[in-house]
């Protein structure tokens, strides 16, 4: 059984909390020419600096003591020797198998699952080059060249954000395109951009029931019957998942479908068959390479040292400032346009994961767990809630991504970004004190009055904390790390907050409800019991598409 109040470890926390809370991060690096080594690690072509975090030897060890006491490391070889860990669905948890380069055996129930798992990549791999060389065609004959991915959630956020962080590696003649959202909006903006006889529709559905992805995939369906036929179909959709039978009941010849499997959660799948967009873009070899990052992730998360192992660390901070700091959010900037999407990613990733209030042992938590995730691209975001992060009323840490060099060296953007990134960093844990204003605003020339109006707007009071992950490059394996890196500091958190991260019954709800409110806005169902505002919305809404 575990709570906060009958932790050990927890309440050791509590009591550094009380003597650490008021420390300033500034004093920190006064005092400690070393910190910035410190805190900080370098692993293959990836290094976080996390010393500018409210942190010092007896915080950190002190949360190391909340690992052990939580026995962290059994856990984590508990996920990679494919145990049952996701309880509330009997289910092991092995997106680790998927890029299990080395190819070691892993067995659920007695059953070594890499030989499905290898044999499946080989499709993979020879579906997506026989399209991208046009040995694969349409029903006309045509070379394949829009590649469509129909999916939501796990199975449309991966394949987007890492399509849109490798488009240096895209095969020239491809474009991809996504639909996701039930908004006819979506279909409309890509059918109506694209020539069927050049169109491959990857239906992409763990369960093959979502309403969304099936909506959207029979509208695409008829679009290309009536365009082509339905003999054209075997030639123009290929399907993605673990549900045969619902694929085959779609119309999908079961040739088409590229299997994975239930030890595979949605926002975990973008390393399985749910990566074929990502095959035929960039390639099943950078695909490959983006797994080989992963795995590279993965054994430095089984084998590291608490005290150097990147995802335990950014777990153990995050959740820090979660339960001692009180700040329920952060934000996850990074400093390249083609990662744009990655915050978005994340949120499904750390908030479907850790969105929970009911412990493993069927209690309601006396704990915050997962906190809110926002973010966006540097600089771009620098000039829409930056303000917030450092002025507002409370701290949001951050973490800072960059990669060393850059795709597009092109006069001195990227020289530019690079100080960008590292200013905020700065900025934000420095602040700026009141005097330091006046004795600005004093050699600017500035009256005393005109001083005494600004002084308080113009100072910071700093102590605000960030990460920074500097990337050689992003290419292909970098980004498998970084996503890999991620994932497992969530799986971290959910072990010390003693949830399990795996399951997502929390979006269930408002799906049902949806399915009761579908007839009376179809004008098919009248007087169902809705609260008054409900009730009203609907009633509102029918009057106005009469
Ligand atoms: O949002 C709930 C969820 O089940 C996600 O976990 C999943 O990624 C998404 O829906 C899509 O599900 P499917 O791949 O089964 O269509």
């Amino acid at each position: 059984m575990f709570g906060k109040t009958k932790s050990k470890a927890w309440k050791q926390l509590e009591k550094v909390y009380g003597s650490f809370a008021k420390t300033q991060m500034k004093d920190l690096f006064h005092d400690d020419p070393k910190r910035a080594e410190k805190y900080s690690v370098a692993f293959d072509n990836m290094f976080l600096d996390y010393s500018k975090n409210r942190i010092d030897d007896k915080v950190m060890n002190a949360l190391y003591a909340l690992a052990e006491e939580r026995h962290l490391q059994d856990k984590i070889k508990a996920m990679f020797s494919g145990q049952k860990i996701n309880q509330t669905e009997n289910r092991a948890v092995l997106h680790i198998a998927l890029r299990n380069r080395a190819n070691k055996p892993i067995y659920v129930d007695g059953h070594d699952v890499m030989p499905q798992i290898n044999k499946v990549l080989e499709k993979m791999r020879d579906f997506s080059e026989a399209v991208r060389l046009g040995t694969f065609t349409g029903y006309t004959g045509k070379k394949l060249t829009n590649i469509v991915n129909i999916g939501i959630g796990g199975s449309d956020l991966g394949p987007y954000m890492v399509t849109q962080a490798l488009k240096p590696y895209w095969q020239k003649d491809i474009k991809c395109y996504f639909i996701s959202n039930i908004d006819g909006t979506s279909c409309a903006e890509v059918l109506n951009n694209i020539d069927p006889e050049k169109t491959l529709f990857i239906v992409a559905s763990k369960t093959f029931t979502t309403i969304e992805t099936l909506t959207n995939a029979r509208t695409c369906r008829k679009w290309l019957v009536d365009a082509l036929g339905e003999h054209a179909v075997s030639k123009h959709f290929i399907a993605l998942s673990t549900n045969q039978t619902e694929v085959e009941k779609f119309g999908i010849d079961p040739d088409n479908m590229f299997e994975f499997w239930d030890f595979v959660g949605g926002r975990y799948s973008m390393w399985s068959a749910i990566g074929m967009i990502i095959a035929i873009a960039v390639g099943f070899k950078n695909f490959e390479r983006m797994l080989e990052g992963a795995h590279a992730m993965d054994q430095h998360f089984l084998q590291a040292e608490l005290p150097h192992n990147i995802p335990v660390i950014l777990a153990l901070i995050g959740l820090w400032y979660n339960n001692f700091y009180n700040i329920h959010r952060y934000a996850v900037v990074p400093y390249d346009q083609y990662l744009q999407y990655l915050p978005a990613y994340l949120q499904q990733l750390d908030m479907e994961s850790n969105g929970k209030t009911i412990t493993l042992d069927h209690k309601m938590v006396d704990y915050a767990t997962g906190p809110a995730l926002f973010g966006g691209a540097g600089t771009n975001v620098q000039h829409s809630f930056f303000q917030l992060l450092h002025q507002g009323s409370e701290s949001v840490p951050v973490d800072f991504i960059i990669p060393a060099i850059s795709h597009n060296e092109i006069g001195n953007h990227h020289q530019i970004l690079i100080s960008n990134v590292l200013a905020q960093g700065e900025a934000l844990m420095k602040g700026k004190t009141e005097a330091e204003v006046v004795a600005e605003l004093q050699k600017a020339g500035k009256s005393e009055a005109q001083i005494d109006a600004l002084k308080k707007y113009k100072s910071f009071d700093g102590n605000r904390p960030s990460n920074t992950i500097v990337l050689k490059k992003l290419d292909p394996y970098s980004l498998g790390m970084l996503v890999a890196m991620y994932e497992h500091k969530v799986f971290v958190q959910g072990v010390l907050w003693n949830i399990n991260s795996f399951d997502q019954f929390g979006v269930e709800l408002g799906k049902q409800m949806a399915l009761n409110i579908l007839p009376e806005i179809q004008g098919t169902a009248f007087g169902v019991e809705h609260d008054s505002s409900t009730a009203s919305l609907i009633n509102y809404i029918k009057r106005i598409r009469k």
